[in-house]
């Protein structure tokens, strides 16, 4: 696709940045800026609603890893734009222009929620903009609908839970009870438990799901206690999931039905859900607790920046600011160098809190998955479940 997008290319000052024609007579979608001083990077988040915290752990993270490095990128200064998406997917396409269209961005970070990605992915895709994912895990941004300019710094929704299935059955929990919001990120993350888990042997007896961001649990939870299930299994997060976990203690099923997740169920939210969350077991790409001193480097300098504790949201918001250094750096701040920019993106290395990562062809994070019990308000690592773990990339074709 590269080569086909620069015979296509346009050069256009910073205001004059237009949607032209090809020479083929189709409608030109790609917009190609001139190099003004500063690197414009857009940040689309959600800054209200269910998952604001989520954003705001990105937005810091991000930020954090810009300025270990001085505050630049490949030498030039940064001027920064923002969008709140609301978490709202029908006004995705319609923000994502706002910071690609009306801000000029070179770079869009964004964002949270998966049904927003999808409009942030057709922008990034029309528009050939830098497009890093430091959440979203909806599996068409780097399969079917993957790109070149598009690279995502977290995870697919499918790769925490792959590791799920396994660690439940060794625990001796063979009929589980699935439950979850009901669009792409839950169902997503159900396609990797319910693969891990029927492999190990387990029989999930039941899906459970209410829309999102709704958070009327009381039925689904009583619906459970009749259900009887050795454990249950869940997608949810932010301020839901702590919600979620209340609930469940409230209803009185904890300590009688253990309750797994993947691993977002306890991100950000063990000071909210308290006492209730002690004991949940988990699966993710970071643990609190990792024991190195990259983590713990991070941890203490996110803590005295922000005076507050990071989470996964903000190593992924982190390492997407790694990320887009390596690449900066690659081409001395040249972003227009599109092919040497995605070539050093392509083959980072990104020395992560999380532990060391690297790209999948599909541009997707290859990465260990941890299993983590919560104690005293923190995920502790209790070991590896998947090592090195890539998800498929399936139908990914980067032309
Ligand atoms: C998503 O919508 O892709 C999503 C949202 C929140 C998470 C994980 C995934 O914690």
């Amino acid at each position: 696709m590269t080569s086909r997008l620069s015979s296509r290319r346009l050069i256009l000052s910073q205001s004059a940045a237009v949607i032209g024609v090809a020479s083929t007579g189709l409608l030109l979608p790609q917009i190609v800026r001139a190099q003004s001083s500063k690197v414009r990077v857009g940040f689309m988040l959600p800054y209200t609603g269910t998952f604001a915290q989520l954003g705001v752990a990105i937005e810091n993270g991000f930020r954090l890893a810009i300025d270990q490095q001085g505050g630049k990128l490949g030498g030039r200064e940064i001027e920064y734009f923002k969008v709140d998406d609301e978490s709202d997917p029908s006004k995705g396409i319609e923000n994502a222009n706002k910071l690609v269209q009306r801000d000029k961005v070179d770079v869009l970070v964004g964002t949270v929620h998966s049904g927003v990605q999808m409009g942030i992915q057709k922008v990034a895709r029309d528009s050939g903009v830098l497009s890093l994912i430091p959440n979203a895990g909806v599996h068409a941004a780097t399969r079917s609908l993957c790109a070149p300019n598009v690279f995502r710094t977290s995870f697919a929704n499918s790769q925490p839970t792959r590791a799920l299935g396994q660690a439940m059955v060794a625990r001796g929990h063979k009929k589980a009870v699935w439950i979850t919001w009901k669009y792409a990120a839950g169902d997503e993350a159900f396609e990797g438990f319910k693969e891990s888990y029927t492999a190990a042997g387990g029989t999930i007896i039941k899906e459970l799901g209410l829309p999102f961001p709704n958070v009327e649990f009381q039925a689904l939870l009583t619906e459970i206690a009749a259900l009887k299930p050795d454990a249950v299994a869940c997608f949810f997060a932010g301020g839901g999931a702590a919600k979620f976990i209340r609930d469940y203690a409230a209803a009185g099923l904890k300590g009688k039905i253990p309750l797994y997740g993947s691993g977002f169920l306890t991100e950000g939210v063990l000071d909210a859900a308290g006492p209730a969350a002690d004991g949940i077991i988990t699966t993710m790409h970071y643990s609190d607790s990792l024991d190195t001193p990259r983590n713990k480097a991070f941890r203490t300098a996110y803590a005295s920046r922000f005076k507050m504790q990071p989470d996964v949201y903000a190593v992924q918001g982190y390492d997407t600011g790694l990320l887009l250094v390596q690449g900066a750096n690659a081409v001395k701040g040249d972003l227009n160098s599109k092919p040497a920019l995605y070539k050093a993106m392509e083959s980072a290395v990104i020395d992560s809190p999380r532990g060391k990562w690297t790209m999948s062809k599909s541009h997707n994070p290859v990465q260990d998955i941890y299993l983590r019990v919560v104690e005293n308000k923190e995920n502790k690592v209790l070991g590896i479940a998947a090592k090195a773990l890539a998800d498929s990339g399936a139908g990914c074709k980067m032309t």
